[in-house]
C-alpha cells in the first residue's frame, strides 16, 4: 500500500499527539513495558478496533491500524491467535442474527431496514473461550461503537459489560502477571464490575493510527496525558430522573445541572470525575499567585514532575459562584492550562486567566446576564474533585453584565435544583482574598435592529435564481443515498453543495468531524464526477436486499475504458471526544489544519463540523462526535478546530447542530423542552464562544425542535440570538433532508417547510430537492415570503461562495 506524501505527513503529525487524547484511569506501575515480547491480546477491539463512530461522521481513510496491526508492527509476538479466530467466528454469526432482527423489525414498522437500523448498535455477543495464551502480559481491548440515528442502551454489551466480558477481564487479571484493560470506546461504559483491575486505559477512537498509538504507549515511547471531559461512573449514579429518548418531547428538567455540575452539587462521588486522568508519572501542582485586573482574573501555578517518567499535566481552575437570586452549581470550570512534556524533576510555571464576566448567569426574570454579589471561591487542581482553594474574589454588588430579550416560551416544568447545595469547601487556612472593583463597568445592551447589506450580485438575480440559491443543488431524487449525505455533484462523496447561479460559484460541503468524508475513488465523465463503488457506509449496505444492492450498483455510472480513476483519501483524525480529552487546544488546531489541507486538495469549501452538542446523557448515540458535558470545553475546542481549518484559503467550517441536539431517538421530530436559562448557559454557550473566538463561516441548525418550534424555522433563535447577540455573520443551513414527510409520518410535529425556514433567516435548505423549490415558489407567489427575505438569505450565500472560491 503506497501512501501519498500528504497522508504520510498528516499521520506523522498526528502520531505523537495521540497519547494526549487517551485517559489513564488506573495504574499500578506495571506499565509501560520494558520492550516488546510475547503478549496475549484479547477482546473485541483487538481485530475489530473502532477508529470512530458510524453515520455521517464515518471517514473513508485509505486504511487504519487495528490494535493487532499496531502490536505486530511494534515487534510483539501475539500469542492469542486462537482466541481471536474463535471470537471472529462468534462475532460474524451474531452480526447475521442482528441484521435479520433489524429486517424483521423494519417489516413490522413498515420502514426500510436502513432507516430501522441506522446507527443501531449490535450488543456484544456472549462467548466462552479459553484464556490460556502464552506469556505473562495480557491486554483486553474492549470496544464499543455507536452512531447517527440511534441512541445507546443501558444494556449488556453497550453501556454495561457482558457476562463474558466481566468473566474474562477478572480472570485475566488473576491469570497474568501484568494485565491492562483498554477501552476502545467513544463514550462511557459502566466499569463497576471490574474496578479491581489495576490498570485501565481509555484508548478512545483515534482514527488511522489507533492501534499503533496504543503500542507506542504500552512500550513507554509515549505517555498518556488526557483527562475526562465527561463524568465516568456507574450507570445508577447518573441522574435517573432525567427524561431521555422520549418520542415527542424530551424535558430537560435537570436545567443547568448537567454532568459534574450535578454530581458536585449534591456531593455525589463519581468513579472517575470530570477532569480526571493519570499519567505514568506523578505531578505536584502548586498555587503561586492570584491577581485581578478589573474583571480579568489571573492565577499562576507551578507544576513539578515528581515521578520517575516524563509526562504532561493539565491544571484546572474551577469557581464556586455564590448563589443569590439564582441557584448555582457547586463549581464551574473557568480556565485550564496544559504543561509541555516535563522530564523528571522539571518544573513549569503556568498562567491561567479568565474574565469574571464569563461567569455571569442568565436571569430569565430580568432577561439579563447577571454577576451576583458575594464570594467567588477559586479551586485549583488536576481534576474537578482534586482541587485546593486558591483564592476568594469578593464582588461587592450585583452587576448586570448584559441585557438581552427572552425568546423561548417557558416549558411546562421548573428546573430541578438540589434541595441543599453541597457547601463550598475552603480547604486551605490562608487564601488570598481580593475585592473586585466594579467602578466604570457598564451593562452591555444588544441592538436587535439589523441592516442587511445585499450584494450587487444578488440584486440582479431573478426570483427563480433566488429560490435556487435558498435550496441546495440537487439532481434527481437520490433516495437513500441522499439521506446519508452524499449529494454533491462536484466532489465525489461530499455531502452536498449550493446551487451555481450566474457567476455565483457553488460551495461544496463534506462531512466530519473525524476527518473528511469523501469517496475514496472516482472518475469524471461529461455528466460530472462519479464515485466508484458504493459510498454508503458498510453498516448500511449490509441491510440492503440483494435486489437493492444490484439496483444501487446499476445506478452508479461505470467508468469507460479510457476513464481516469482518481483518488481522494482522507486522514481519519481522533473523534471529537478524544480531541477534547487532550485538553490541548493546539492539538485541535493541528487536527483542523490537517483537515483544511485535505479540503484544499479535494476542492471542499465547507467542512460540516465541528459538532459541539453537549454530552447531556451518556446514552446519546452521537456523543463521540461531540466534545464534552461542559460548554467551555466545547466552545474552546470548536474554536481551535475552526482556526485550524479556516487558516486555509477557501476553507471554512460549519458548526453544528444548533441547538440542544442531544439525542438520536426520533431525531427529526423530537422537541427538546428546556428553560431559557439552561439553554443559554449550557447548550448555546459553546456556540457563542466559538463564534466570538474564531468566526466560523457557517452553522447548521439541528433536526430537533426547541420548545415546540423547529430550530431551522426559529427566527428569534437565528436572527436575535445567533446573529444579533452572538455576532454570527456567516451562512445558516438546515441539517439534511429535514423536510421529508416520510421521516415525520405519524409524528406530533409537522416537518419543517422551506418557506418557513427561509423566513427564519435560515439561508439554505439542504441538501435540496424539487419539493423545496416548489414550496418557495408558491410561498413567493402567495405573498407568504417576500423577495427581500429570499434576497437577504441569497446574499449571504453569494458572499461566502465568492469569498471561499477566491472570486
Ligand atoms: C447529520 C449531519 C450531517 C448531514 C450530512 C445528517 O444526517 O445529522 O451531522 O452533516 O447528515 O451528511
Amino acid at each position: 500500500m503506497e501512501l501519498q506524501k500528504y497522508e504520510k505527513e498528516h499521520m506523522d503529525r498526528l502520531r505523537p499527539l495521540l497519547p494526549e487524547c487517551m485517559v489513564l484511569l488506573k495504574k499500578n506501575g506495571d506499565f509501560p513495558l520494558a520492550g516488546p515480547g510475547k503478549i496475549a491480546l484479547y477482546g473485541n477491539g483487538v481485530r475489530r478496533t473502532v477508529k470512530g463512530g458510524t453515520g455521517s461522521g464515518e471517514v473513508n481513510s485509505r486504511f487504519f491500524e487495528t490494535v493487532e496491526d499496531g502490536f505486530r508492527e511494534a515487534g510483539f509476538t501475539i500469542t492469542s491467535g486462537t482466541w481471536l479466530d474463535e471470537y471472529d467466528r462468534i462475532y460474524e454469526e451474531a452480526v447475521r442474527d442482528f441484521h435479520e432482527a433489524i429486517r424483521r423489525r423494519a417489516q413490522e414498522h413498515h420502514t426500510h431496514p436502513v432507516m430501522e437500523g441506522m446507527g443501531a448498535v449490535m450488543p456484544e455477543p456472549e462467548y466462552d473461550l479459553a484464556l490460556d495464551a502464552e506469556g505473562d502480559t495480557a491486554i483486553y481491548v474492549l470496544a464499543r461503537i455507536s452512531g447517527e440515528g440511534s441512541d445507546r442502551t443501558a444494556k449488556a454489551g453497550d453501556i454495561f459489560l457482558t457476562e463474558s466480558e466481566k468473566r474474562a477481564i477478572l480472570e485475566l487479571k488473576e491469570r497474568y502477571r501484568r494485565f491492562l484493560l483498554v477501552l476502545n470506546v467513544g463514550g462511557v461504559v459502566d466499569l463497576s464490575p471490574v474496578l479491581e483491575v489495576e490498570n485501565i486505559l481509555i484508548l478512545s477512537q483515534l482514527g488511522v493510527q489507533t492501534g499503533s498509538a496504543l503500542a507506542d504507549l504500552v512500550l513507554g515511547k509515549t505517555c498518556p496525558s488526557g483527562k475526562l471531559t465527561t463524568t465516568w461512573t456507574r450507570w445508577e449514579d447518573y441522574p435517573g430522573f432525567i427524561s431521555f429518548g422520549e418520542k415527542d418531547d424530551t424535558r430537560y428538567e435537570e436545567g443547568i445541572y448537567v454532568g459534574y455540575r450535578y454530581f458536585d452539587s449534591i456531593g455525589k462521588k463519581a468513579l472517575f470525575p470530570f477532569g480526571y486522568g493519570l499519567s505514568y508519572t506523578e505531578f505536584d501542582v502548586r498555587f503561586r499567585l492570584l491577581s485581578l485586573d478589573k474583571m480579568t482574573v489571573t492565577v499562576t501555578a507551578e507544576v513539578e514532575n515528581t515521578g520517575a517518567f516524563r509526562g504532561k499535566e493539565v491544571v484546572q481552575l474551577y469557581v464556586s459562584v455564590p448563589a443569590g437570586k439564582l441557584d448555582q452549581p457547586y463549581q464551574t470550570l473557568a480556565a485550564w492550562k496544559k504543561t509541555g512534556e516535563l522530564e523528571q524533576k522539571e518544573t513549569e510555571k503556568l498562567v491561567l486567566t479568565f474574565s469574571l464576566m464569563d461567569l455571569a448567569s442568565y436571569d430569565t426574570e430580568q432577561a439579563a446576564w447577571i454577576l451576583e454579589k458575594g464570594d467567588y471561591i477559586l479551586h485549583l487542581g488536576n481534576s474537578s474533585r482534586d482541587t485546593k482553594t486558591c483564592g476568594v474574589l469578593s464582588v461587592p454588588d450585583t452587576l448586570v453584565t448584559k441585557c438581552v430579550k427572552n425568546f423561548l416560551s417557558a416549558p411546562d416544568f421548573t428546573d430541578w435544583r438540589p434541595e441543599k447545595r453541597y457547601g463550598h469547601q475552603i480547604t486551605e487556612d490562608h487564601v488570598s482574598r481580593l475585592t473586585v472593583d466594579l467602578s466604570g463597568l457598564e451593562t452591555e445592551s444588544i441592538s436587535y435592529e439589523r441592516t442587511e447589506s445585499t450584494l450587487p450580485e444578488a440584486a440582479g438575480l431573478d426570483a427563480e435564481d433566488l429560490i435556487r440559491l435558498n435550496v441546495g443543488a440537487f439532481l434527481a431524487d437520490v433516495g437513500v443515498a441522499g439521506i446519508i449525505g452524499n449529494s454533491s455533484m462536484s466532489v465525489a462523496g461530499a455531502a452536498g453543495e449550493t446551487t451555481q447561479v450566474g457567476n455565483i460559484p457553488a460551495l461544496i460541503m463534506a462531512d466530519g468531524p473525524a476527518g473528511l468524508r469523501l469517496s475514496q475513488k472516482y472518475f469524471i465523465d461529461e455528466n460530472g464526477v462519479h464515485s466508484l463503488g458504493s459510498t454508503m457506509p458498510e453498516t448500511m449496505q449490509n441491510l440492503l436486499t440483494p435486489k437493492e444492492c444490484m439496483y444501487m450498483e446499476n445506478m452508479v455510472p461505470k467508468p469507460g475504458d479510457d476513464s481516469e480513476i482518481r483518488e481522494q483519501y482522507a486522514t481519519a483524525i481522533p473523534i471529537g471526544t478524544a480531541v477534547a480529552q487532550s485538553w490541548n487546544p493546539e492539538l485541535a488546531e493541528i487536527c483542523g489544519d490537517i483537515v483544511g489541507d485535505e479540503m484544499e486538495r479535494f476542492g471542499v469549501h465547507l467542512w460540516l463540523a465541528p459538532a459541539l452538542n453537549i454530552h447531556r446523557s451518556v446514552l446519546c448515540g452521537r456523543n463521540y462526535e461531540y466534545f464534552s458535558e461542559d460548554p467551555l470545553i466545547s466552545g474552546v475546542f470548536a474554536a481551535a478546530l475552526t482556526k485550524g481549518v479556516q487558516r486555509h484559503p477557501g476553507c471554512a467550517v460549519t458548526i453544528k447542530h444548533f441547538a440542544a441536539n442531544n439525542q438520536e431517538t426520533n431525531r427529526y421530530n423530537n422537541s427538546s423542552m428546556v428553560s431559557e436559562r439552561a439553554l443559554r448557559e449550557i447548550y448555546l454557550k459553546g456556540f457563542e464562544l466559538c463564534i466570538r473566538e474564531a468566526r466560523p463561516k457557517a452553522l447548521m441548525t439541528s433536526y430537533n425542535l426547541l420548545n415546540g418550534i423547529h430550530t431551522s424555522e426559529y427566527r428569534e433563535l437565528l436572527q436575535d440570538v445567533l446573529r444579533c447577540e452572538f455576532g454570527f455573520d456567516g451562512i445558516v443551513m438546515t441539517d439534511w433532508v429535514t423536510g421529508s414527510d416520510f421521516l415525520s409520518a405519524g409524528a406530533k410535529y409537522p416537518a419543517p417547510e422551506a418557506y418557513k425556514v427561509a423566513l427564519a433567516g435560515n439561508d439554505l435548505f439542504m441538501p435540496g430537492s424539487q419539493r423545496e423549490v416548489v414550496n418557495l415558489r408558491e410561498a413567493l407567489e402567495s405573498g407568504k415570503i417576500s423577495r427581500e427575505q429570499l434576497m437577504e438569505n441569497a446574499a449571504r450565500i453569494c458572499r461566502t461562495a465568492l469569498e471561499l472560491n477566491g472570486a
